[in-house]
């Protein structure tokens, strides 16, 4: 993508009205299922955070985060990120979330908190694998029966709840482009692993509960768009994928990485206090 990018705090209700139109072609919404001009007003004079990436002038997505309580401690919960789609793959997403943490370290915070669905496998690259966040906490069916926000009729709304801790070196290695050494998915023991079955479909094997290694890996499907017209397959991914996360968050396993691959795997690690602690 050619241009001059600039990323830049959004306060003008003109600004606004654009970041409704944007959300309308990137999720498309009915209107019902839209943040309102009148949300990012109010949030951004107290103490949200609205940021504009714009392209020669033109804005082409924006992230939006708002000031929380998660157990106890101060952070932003960020709850919509989105690029329109003619600018996506070209690092506007990446650039938004690195500024985003900048500010929240502006207002003395070390923690930014976001949700994802589960079975959207480049954005649990984006979240996971990129930005060093990572995941301890499944919230299952957390929006409910909203359509506009599952994944096909009768599937339910689950979702991952991130934390970003901005402070730690797991995240400053990530935006100095630091990689971690690459996982062998072939090295470790797979906790939830697909197979085709006699028609050919791609389904969930039955997940092991009983692993105890550090790192274990769970299959998920590379791009659940392409089985929009097969419910039922991606309400049963979905299913065992809650089960593993479920049961091993509960064994003081976190999602820790992101493998997008061929095939995609959650890296799931049994975590430490130092991992926790992690902080400059
Ligand atoms: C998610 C979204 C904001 C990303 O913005 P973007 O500008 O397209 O993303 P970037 O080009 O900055 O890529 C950021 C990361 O996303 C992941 N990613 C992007 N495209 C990918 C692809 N085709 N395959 C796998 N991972 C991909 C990678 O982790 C990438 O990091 P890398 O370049 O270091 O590998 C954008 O795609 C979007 O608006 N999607 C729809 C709305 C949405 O899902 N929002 C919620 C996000 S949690």
């Amino acid at each position: 993508m050619a241009g001059k990018v600039l990323i830049r705090k959004l306060s003008r209700r003109s600004e606004f009205e654009k970041l409704v139109e944007i959300q309308r072609v990137v999720w498309k919404h009915p209107d019902l299922d839209l943040t309102p001009v009148h949300q990012f007003c109010i949030s951004s004079f107290m103490g949200g955070l609205v940021l504009g990436a714009f392209v020669d002038g033109e804005l082409a997505g924006f992230v939006y985060s708002f000031p929380a309580i998660f157990q106890g401690r101060f952070c932003h919960h960020s709850h919509l990120l989105a690029v329109l789609p003619q600018y996506q793959g070209y690092g506007l997403g990446k650039r938004l979330k690195w500024a985003q943490r900048r500010e929240v370290l502006k207002l003395g915070l070390d923690l930014i908190t976001w949700t994802y669905d589960p079975m959207q496998s480049r954005n649990a690259n984006l979240n996971l694998h990129t930005l060093g966040a990572f995941c301890r906490h499944y919230l299952a069916d957390f929006y409910g029966e909203t359509p506009a926000l599952r994944l096909g009729p009768g599937i339910p709304t689950d979702r991952l709840l991130l934390e970003w801790p901005i402070t730690s070196v797991r995240v400053e290695n990530r935006l100095r482009g630091r990689k971690h050494d690459p996982l062998n998915p072939e090295e470790w023991p797979r906790v939830l692993q697909g197979f085709t079955d006699a028609e050919g479909n791609y389904l969930p094997g039955k997940p092991e509960l009983r692993a105890r290694e550090k790192i274990l890996l769970a299959e998920t499907l590379r791009d659940v768009r392409a089985f929009q017209s097969r419910p039922e397959i991606i309400a049963s991914w979905q299913s065992n994928l809650r089960r593993v996360f479920a049961h091993y968050f509960k064994k003081g396993y976190a999602a820790v990485d992101f493998v997008f691959g061929e095939k995609c795997y959650y890296v799931l690690e049994k975590i430490s206090r130092n991992f926790l602690k992690d902080r400059r």
